[in-house]
């Protein structure tokens, strides 16, 4: 057998300033499918993430809250992780941006890149609000729009009439945050100089670590030339202070990848046969990935491996790029009550059936994907609870009557046995591409032959004749070894279904490898049903609840907030 890979695997990391939706949720169960996988199958794998808590966003929040910005991450660190833990997200170690681990790393990864020539200073002039004295990013200035006149319209582009400009072309310039007019001011910024990258970046991109059509859209950045970099932002600013350089803070985007570290770091201080290392030093052989949606790419597979490698670490193995989520064909929508938060999803419905779906729907793909409601319900209810745990329920009774709930030595349907084999090694490399909807369809169609084979032997009629009792017995142990194979095939998407068919088996947690062997002569537990129908008055419900959180989130929120600035 070949050694176990080493993987260190990241999602983004959410920004602490709001709620979880069904749009994170995508990436987060994307994520942790794969990562289940790997370790299904006897691989060392490594989940790390954390809040994204620094920026302005979430200091200006705070403020509006009256709050400290460190009292408003902790509260909103509490609240994701309790969500992540109920859609089965399986993290090695979450936590937070603001942490001394990370302060650290952030401090002599910017000192290294210093020593090495790659930080240049120099004046930049902004806007300025001399009311609350702060600098304006241009999501925090607004004005009227020089092309359509729309009053009140933010610094980089109307929502009106869609023109983009720089908050000098707008008209009767108001500072967001206190309506004062803002002023131009001088201010010394500190700049990465990702130019110096240019080569390494054009090679990497092209050496098999980002999916083709990412690696195209990003040849046009590269083309026209890369730019230097802005990573500092004046005080007052939420985040860390520059080494050296008071009242002058590391951009929010600088720390926060360098957060994947920090992350890594408190993980491998809790475990001490894991070291830091291994995984980050130049010459590591183990494997890096990180999970993106497509709107984050050029700070993952142009900053982020520039400053790795100019500060002397490894650079990622890949870069998995997945779409944006839409809800019934459209953008997600809070008025339509289709920005779900994960929250409220959960109030209503069970996880697994997201998890099944988004499984069903991902293909590795950077494509949109959508979460067709009609098809969600209908799609579940058909595939687990129709297919995958009806087979069970089939065969149990017959079992527990006939046979004291024991399997019988025998097995038949050698075909299908066969052809479950033959499927294993397909279903494990879709899901190692991260084409989690062939792997689905593939195991679906197995659970379909299972279901045809099983209605064909009917031992709910064989029952009613006399001496048939050997054979029915044959029929449910094949039967419910085969579902025991499904479920093997299954549990990195349905870890908790996994789980309640390993009490119903009384078997020991399953791993991928035992989809080869069989149970004989085994005794079974009490079956009690794996999963219940998806409920239409449910999903009504939790689209009526979201429409509802738009209510108070409106009163409780007021302005709309950038994120990164
Ligand atoms: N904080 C940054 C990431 C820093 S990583 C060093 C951020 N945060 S986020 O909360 O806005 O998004 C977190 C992840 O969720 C991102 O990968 C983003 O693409 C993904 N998604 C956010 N909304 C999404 C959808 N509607 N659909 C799919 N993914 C979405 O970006
Ligand atoms: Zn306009």
């Amino acid at each position: 057998m070949s050694e176990p890979r080493k993987i260190l695997v990241t999602s983004a990391l959410p920004y602490a300033n709001g709620s979880l939706h069904l749009g994170h949720m995508l990436e987060y169960i994307q994520t942790d499918i794969w990562v289940r996988v790997q370790k299904h199958r006897g691989n060392q794998c490594m989940y790390v993430c954390a809040d994204d808590a620094h920026g302005s966003a979430i200091m200006l929040r705070a403020e509006k809250e009256g709050v400290t910005p460190e009292q408003l991450i902790t509260n909103m660190q509490a609240e994701h992780c309790v969500d992540f833990a109920e859609f089965l997200i399986d993290f090695d170690n979450f936590d937070t941006t603001n942490s001394e681990e990370n302060r650290k790393l952030s401090s002599q990864i910017y000192l290294r890149l210093k020593d090495s020539g790659y930080i240049d200073q120099r004046l930049v002039t902004q806007y300025f609000d001399p009311e609350k004295n702060m600098f304006l990013a241009d999501r925090l200035i607004k004005g009227t729009c020089p092309k359509c006149g729309g009053e009140d319209q933010y610094g980089d582009n109307c929502e009106k009439c869609g023109a983009t400009y720089t908050p000098t072309e707008l008209k009767d310039l108001k500072s967001a945050i206190s309506g004062a007019t803002p002023v131009l001011k001088d201010s010394q910024h500190f700049f990465f100089r990702l130019q110096d990258f240019q080569q390494m970046l054009q090679t990497w991109t092209r050496s098999g670590t980002l999916q083709d059509s990412v690696a195209n859209k990003l040849s046009e950045w590269l083309d026209n030339g890369l730019q230097q970099w802005d990573i500092s932002r004046d005080a007052p600013y939420f985040g860390f202070e520059i080494p050296g350089e008071p009242d002058k803070y590391f951009y929010v985007w600088l720390d926060a990848p360098i957060g994947y570290m920090a992350s890594f770091k408190k993980l491998c201080d809790r475990i001490p046969e894991l070291d830091f290392d291994t995984f980050w030093a130049k010459n590591a052989t183990t494997e890096l990935y990180h999970f993106i949606g497509k709107d984050i790419v050029n700070f993952h597979a142009l900053f982020w491996p520039a400053i790795l490698d100019g500060s002397g670490y490894r650079k990622p193995t890949g870069i998995v790029v997945h779409g944006y989520l839409t809800v019934n064909g459209q953008k997600m929508s809070k008025s339509r009550g289709t920005l779900i938060k994960a929250r409220t999803y959960l109030n209503y419905l069970l996880p697994e059936y997201l998890r099944y779906y988004y499984a069903s729907k991902l293909s590795g793909s950077v494509d949109d994907l959508d979460l067709n409601l009609e098809d969600f319900v209908q799609k579940v209810n058909s595939d687990l609870i129709g297919k995958v745990v009806n087979i069970a329920s089939r065969c149990a009774g017959f079992i527990h009557k006939g046979n004291a709930g024991v399997l019988v030595a025998e097995n038949s349907a050698s075909e299908l046995t066969e052809a479950f084999l033959a499927a294993a090694l397909s279903i494990a490399n879709a899901y190692e591409t991260r084409d989690f909807a062939s792997a689905m369809r593939q195991i679906m169609s197995l659970a379909d032959r299972t279901n045809s084979w099983i209605t064909d032997k009917a031992p709910w009629l064989l029952s009613k004749q006399e001496g048939k009792q050997a054979e029915i017995q044959v029929i449910c142990a094949t039967g419910v070894n085969l579902f025991r194979k499904l479920v093997i095939f299954l549990k990195p998407v349905l870890p908790l279904l996994a789980a309640d068919a390993e009490t119903f088996l009384n078997v020991a947690p399953l791993t991928w490898n035992d989809h080869a062997t069989l149970l004989f002569n085994h005794q079974l537990n009490e079956f009690k049903p794996l999963m219940t129908r998806i409920d239409e008055v449910k999903v009504q419900a939790m689209i009526d609840a979201s429409k509802e959180d738009l209510v108070v989130s409106q009163t409780c929120i007021g302005m709309a907030m950038p994120v990164s600035v």
